[in-house]
């Protein structure tokens, strides 16, 4: 075991991340999240996050290093979350981790976001294939990516031009009455619905691009609902559910498997909270079996934010040499 051992922290969003690796095992993973305190927001409330995430921090980290039965002393390196996030919460982690780098007197690794959530699943499946292609989707993002090598070289093929995936879920679960973070409850609700009761629309279906959009799909379920209330009729709840997750998993998985053929690549990975969805995860599966595609998904709690999948992209970064960041690096919410 020379591996190093590498502190992960993220706080880039709402959750309040440390992961402890080496290597590719996974020794501590401890999280703590704000969910609740944006939940009668409807979203994520930036101020809310950096607060929570100050509070958090020095008890998340004591947690994990309890969790591997490690000291500080024994950490080898420190990565970090640099962006993209939310300004304010990214601060809270880089701040956290310049001063634990310095403490222990180890390098600093500020890592991009994306990135480690297609590292964090070697911690689960091992070695990533070179190249892989990976699909992201949560509640801040949904990209494309080109993976040839997930520490030095990663490349972005499209990403939504509006909301995000996630985003789109908890919006129309608001719309449909469904509590926040509306993706569980809708997925939920989706179960007892028929995918084809409505046809709503499927944006960017057949542009060519490698991009997404999922506001027109999102207003086109508000004045369905809307109109539904107004004519004094009962909403469908689960068939809407059900319908307006079948328009979002369709387009995901449609895109996702023509950059597998554009890039001639057999390795698809799909992370970030929504890879969690069970309909995505069977309508992948079924797409991918029938283009000879592998598929790989992290278990959910490595698919959402994580420090863990921070700590696995900067024990990637360690062992393919690339330079530790200096510890002047900014937060960067565009990173
Ligand atoms: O990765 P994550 O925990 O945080 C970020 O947004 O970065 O993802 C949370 C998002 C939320 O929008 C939530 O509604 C969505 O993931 N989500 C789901 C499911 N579970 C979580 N969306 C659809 N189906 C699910 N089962
Ligand atoms: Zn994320």
């Amino acid at each position: 075991a020379d591996e190093p051992l590498v502190l992960g922290i993220e706080t880039s969003c709402d959750e309040t991340g440390v992961g402890i690796v080496r290597g590719h095992t996974l020794l501590a993973n401890t999280v703590a999240s704000s969910v609740e305190e944006h939940a009668r927001f409807g979203g994520v409330v930036p101020e809310v996050a950096s607060r929570a995430h100050l509070e958090a921090m020095t008890p998340t980290v004591e947690r994990a290093l309890e969790q591997a039965g490690l000291r500080f002393s024994d950490i080898d390196a420190v990565a970090v979350t640099a962006g993209p996030g939310l300004a304010g919460a990214l601060l809270v982690g880089v701040a956290a981790a310049k001063a634990y780098a310095l403490g222990i007197g180890v390098p600093l690794y500020g890592v991009n976001h994306l990135a480690a959530h297609v590292a964090v699943d070697q911690l689960e499946h091992g070695p990533l294939p070179k190249p892989s292609i990976a699909m992201l989707v949560s509640g801040g993002h949904s990209s494309l990516l080109l993976v040839p090598d997930v520490a030095t070289n990663v490349i972005s093929l499209g990403s939504t031009v509006d909301d995000a995936a996630g985003e789109a879920f908890d919006k129309v679960a608001r719309v449909l009455g469904l509590p926040f973070p509306g993706g569980p409850h809708i997925d939920r609700a989706a179960v007892e619905g028929s995918g084809t009761a409505v046809a709503f629309p499927r944006g960017k279906y057949d542009d060519g691009t490698l991009d997404f959009s999922f506001s027109g799909l999102k207003t086109a379920v508000a004045r369905w609902v809307e109109a539904k209330e107004r004519a004094g009729e009962a909403v469908p709840v689960a068939d809407v559910a059900a319908s307006f997750q079948e328009a979002v998993v369709d387009v995901l998985t449609r895109k996702a498997l023509q950059a597998c053929r554009r890039y001639d690549v057999k390795d698809l990975l799909i992370g970030g909270g929504v890879a969690a969805n069970s309909r995505l995860r069977a309508l992948a599966q079924e797409r991918c079996d029938a283009a000879g595609v592998r598929l790989r998904v992290p278990r959910p709690g490595l698919c959402t934010d994580n420090g863990a999948m921070i700590a696995a992209l900067g024990s990637e970064l360690v062992a393919s040499g690339v330079s530790p960041s200096s510890l002047e690096i900014p937060a960067d919410s565009s990173f």
